[in-house]
């Protein structure tokens, strides 16, 4: 009977220091009793694969494939008038070879496509560009030297040469990536639609950075 009340104590102090801690933070490595799938076998993306002949981790898809989703337009498929774009459209060029010189109206001139740009371009450009498109983003910290597509003010510029490239041509590097092939070209990811809608935002972004830093390099010095 006298065991009792120390017997008692022990085992609440043994299940409030057992139980009564978890979930707490701590610098400790994790007693795992299931490790879950906490860790697994993979190769992180962007990073060096021997496995493969290009070197790379990130495989592109399968040739002659397309992404799940990507391949019909199912308003097409059951319509009885189908819309379907013009090669102009898909390509951004003209078949004669010309530029095409502005977003096509049929890509949609209104703030829902304006919106489906930043969205866009917040998930595939901005890690590289930087959300305001002056090549600042992530990965110009790491070497790699994203173009400068908006800002005038910043070193390296491009918002002249950009004025006079066409639409025709930001949609052709979306879709196929830079002339010297040091950026990738997003069209597995990136449906027609969705890549002028890329076009649309960044001509938004070039004149609101434009006249942002024209107006700030007035009043500076
Ligand atoms: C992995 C980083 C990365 C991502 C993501 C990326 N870019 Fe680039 N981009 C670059 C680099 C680096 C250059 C400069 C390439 C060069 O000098 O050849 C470039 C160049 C460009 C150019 C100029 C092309 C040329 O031929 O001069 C345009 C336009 C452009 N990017 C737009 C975009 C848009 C729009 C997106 C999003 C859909 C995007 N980029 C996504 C890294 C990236």
């Amino acid at each position: 009977m006298r065991y009792i009340i120390p017997i008692f104590a022990i085992l609440v102090i043994t299940i409030v220091s057992i139980l009564g801690f978890r979930g707490d933070y701590s610098k400790n490595t994790p007693i795992e009793v299931f490790p879950d799938m906490d860790r697994q076998a993979k190769f992180k993306a962007q990073t060096a694969n021997s496995r493969f002949a290009d070197g790379s981790a990130d495989r592109l898809p399968v040739t002659g494939t397309v992404l799940r989703g990507t391949a019909i337009d199912s308003e097409n498929v059951f319509s009885s008038q189908p819309k379907f774009h013009s090669d102009a459209y898909t390509t951004g060029k003209f078949p004669d070879g010309e530029w095409v010189k502005n977003v096509p109206v049929s890509a949609g001139l209104n703030m829902s496509t304006m919106r489906l740009g930043r969205e866009k371009y917040g998930i595939h450009c901005s890690v590289c560009h930087g959300d305001y498109g002056n090549g600042l983003g992530v990965t110009a910290k790491f070497g790699l030297n994203p173009r400068n597509l908006a800002d005038s003010s910043n070193a390296g510029s491009y918002l002249e040469s950009a004025a006079a490239w066409t639409d025709g041509q930001f949609y052709n590097a979306i879709s196929n990536g830079s002339a010297s092939g040091i950026m990738l070209g997003l069209k597995d990811r990136l449906s027609p639609d969705e890549r002028w809608a890329i076009v649309l935002y960044l001509r938004a972004l070039q004149d609101y950075v434009g006249q942002a830093t024209t107006a700030s390099k007035g009043q500076g010095s």
